[in-house]
């Protein structure tokens, strides 16, 4: 029985990740996590009080906080992160915070207590805009965004780990990821709870940019066979090939809900947009992943799940949220067109 560290287990991915070791792996699972406004306890309870799973309330920027939960620990998934594109336009200190300065904090606290593996959980953001063809990981990181910068900075440093230290670190970089329980702010769940509710669905620029979907229990797969199978050193793009513009994922909402087209609302472009990530995800096939779910029947049950799931997600469509949204879309609503 292995002890694994998944640091942001209380997030969207590491929620579905912390789950899915305690019911396919009999490792123990000791969670750490901050509860900044995307992490939700919530999101755990089918978990809560199973003997091989604890909770430690904490930052991964404190080192006395990354000790502590450190002890006794395998191995590290490391999920902590600021996510959000939009809110890294708004302000990027809380990215270089976490995503940099907190996992130099993990990686050296891994170091000294001798982890076997550490698993950094990074992101297709980091190769910038892909035009044509796939990004490979051999290929030079180009991150357009505040978000993206600080992300390519965390996967730099916990690489910079594996050569001068040997720490046995792992890279992950995943595509778009959806699923149950994500944070209202990410596309998907924002024009469901939106829809569900007639509001206005604000689609950024003309709506053609291409992101390539991944289901949320393919990645938490992805990921742990990294964990269990990785070599260290390596990176391993994950991605399950599911390139959908903008516009067709907001229309296949739409139909799902029955709702009319009528609510979709062309609003002014996020600024640096990045038109596409592709992914060659050759690597991670071989050492024996694919995507078990496929892209229109996992938004069919994720549009199902918020449906069902309305006591979720509307006590978290207020406070912070709502003054989130009326700085991202108020102005861009007053001077948006309809389809
Ligand atoms: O590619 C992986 C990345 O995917 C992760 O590393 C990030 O943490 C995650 O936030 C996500 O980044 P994106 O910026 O691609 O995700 P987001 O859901 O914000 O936007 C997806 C697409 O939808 C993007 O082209 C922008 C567009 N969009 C987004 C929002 C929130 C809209 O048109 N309107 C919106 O209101």
């Amino acid at each position: 029985m292995r002890r694994i560290l998944v640091t942001g287990g209380a997030g969207f991915i590491g929620s579905h990740f912390v789950r899915y070791l305690i019911e396919t792996t009999d490792d123990e699972v000791v969670n750490l996590d901050a509860l900044k406004y995307a992490g939700n306890l919530a999101n755990l309870r089918a978990v809560a009080a199973h003997p091989r799973y604890r909770f430690a309330r904490g930052d991964v920027t404190d080192p006395e906080a990354v000790a502590a939960a450190l002890a006794g620990v395998d191995a590290v998934v490391n999920f902590a992160a600021e996510t959000h594109v939009d809110r890294s336009l708004m302000e990027a200190g809380s990215f270089i915070a976490t995503d940099v300065y907190g996992t130099y904090v993990l990686l050296e606290a891994a170091r000294r207590a001798e982890v076997q593996r550490f698993v950094q959980v990074s992101t297709d953001e980091v190769y910038g805009s892909v035009e044509s063809g796939s990004s490979r990981e051999s290929d030079p990181l180009d991150p357009r965004s505040p978000y993206a910068a600080s992300k390519a900075g965390g996967d730099l440093k916990a690489r910079a780990y594996f050569s001068t230290y040997g720490l046995p670190v792992c890279i992950t970089r995943g595509s778009n990821t959806f699923g149950p329980n994500q944070y209202p702010e990410k596309v998907i769940p924002l024009f469901i709870t939106n829809a569900i509710d007639d509001q206005p669905l604000p689609l950024y620029g003309d709506g053609q940019n291409v992101r390539d979907w991944l289901y949320v229990r393919d990645h938490c797969a992805a990921i742990a066979l990294v964990l269990e199978r990785g070599h260290p050193g390596e990176l391993y793009n994950v991605g399950a090939g599911n390139e959908r513009r903008n516009i067709e994922v907001t229309e296949r909402i739409l139909a799902e809900l029955g709702k009319p087209r009528s609510l979709v609302r062309f609003v002014p472009d996020r600024p640096g947009h990045d038109r596409r990530y592709s992914l060659d995800c050759t690597k991670i096939r071989a050492l024996g992943w694919a995507p078990q779910h496929v892209f229109e029947e996992a938004l069919a049950t994720t549009v199902r799940w918020y449906v069902e799931n309305e006591d979720w997600w509307r006590p978290l469509k207020s406070g912070e949220w709502a003054a989130y949204y009326r700085r991202q879309y108020g102005e861009r609503l007053a001077r948006s067109r309809p389809l």
